[in-house]
């Protein structure tokens, strides 16, 4: 089983969510493993942060080449990050990588880039990997202003590249001062072609993020697709 995280912008709580699924489906006793096919941004410690944060999540462990097969310096848009290295992103060393993750663990669960939108290559973008990995998706979407909009421009540009929704989760952390969390939550709801599998709270409060993804509901409708 595999599952795409993607989101509606960089930034905002693909990894934290990603790790919170991988940590789930560990305490329900899955064999699961993270994956981040385009990591952009090398760290002081010589490492990839969300790389690190994914590895750290998932029960078992695999190789890096696997997890990260393709692990950028730059800071920056993957297309402009790989270009800089001489480096050709292509969905076939990201696809291969993906088959050995899914032969070692019952689910795979893997990280986007930024947004749904973002070029790799001069060929391809970030919607063309997600539909050659072809895993239903669980779209994040901050809390904010702005965000009923680019959740359904996301949303109908995975409908128009055949792709599923398994879910989308309302991630209120991002912005403490946004006030109309239910409201938007709910005309998302209304309009988006699937339903809220969890609201992630404000974590640097202090609150637990322990239960805020249905994640039994998600595993069903993965299962089921
Ligand atoms: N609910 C939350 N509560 C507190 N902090 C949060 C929350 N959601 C995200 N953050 C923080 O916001 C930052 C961005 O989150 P995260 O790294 O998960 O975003 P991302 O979508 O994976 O970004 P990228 O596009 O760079 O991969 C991180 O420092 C993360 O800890
Ligand atoms: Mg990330």
């Amino acid at each position: 089983m595999k599952l795409l995280v993607s989101g509606t912008d960089t930034g905002i709580g693909k990894t934290l969510v990603t790790c919170l699924v991988l940590r789930a489906l560990k305490a329900r006793g899955k064999s699961a493993v993270g994956m981040k096919p385009v990591a952009a941004g090398i760290n002081l410690q010589n490492s990839w942060d969300d790389v690190e944060l994914i590895r750290a999540a998932s029960s078992i462990s695999a190789p890096l080449e696997d997890v990260a097969p393709y692990r950028l310096r730059a800071p920056a848009s993957p297309h402009f990050a790989a270009a800089e290295e001489g480096i050709t992103i292509q969905s076939a060393t990201i696809l291969a990588a993906l088959e050995r993750l899914e032969r070692r663990a019952e689910v795979v669960v893997i990280e986007g880039v930024g947004g749904f939108r973002v070029p790799l290559s001069d060929r391809m973008d970030s919607a063309d990997m997600a539909q050659a990995i072809g895993a239903p998706i669980l779209l994040v979407v901050p809390m904010r202003l702005g965000c009923i909009n680019h959740a359904l421009l996301t949303a109908e540009a995975i409908a128009k590249r055949g792709l599923t929704l398994a879910g989308w989760v309302a991630n209120a952390g991002i912005d403490p001062h946004y006030g109309r969390v239910a409201e938007t939550m709910d005309t998302i709801s209304d309009r988006i072609n699937t339903s809220c599998i969890g609201v992630l709270p404000d974590l640097a409060l202090g609150q637990s993020s322990t239960d805020r993804l249905a994640i039994d509901r998600l595993l069903e409708r993965l299962q089921a697709k």
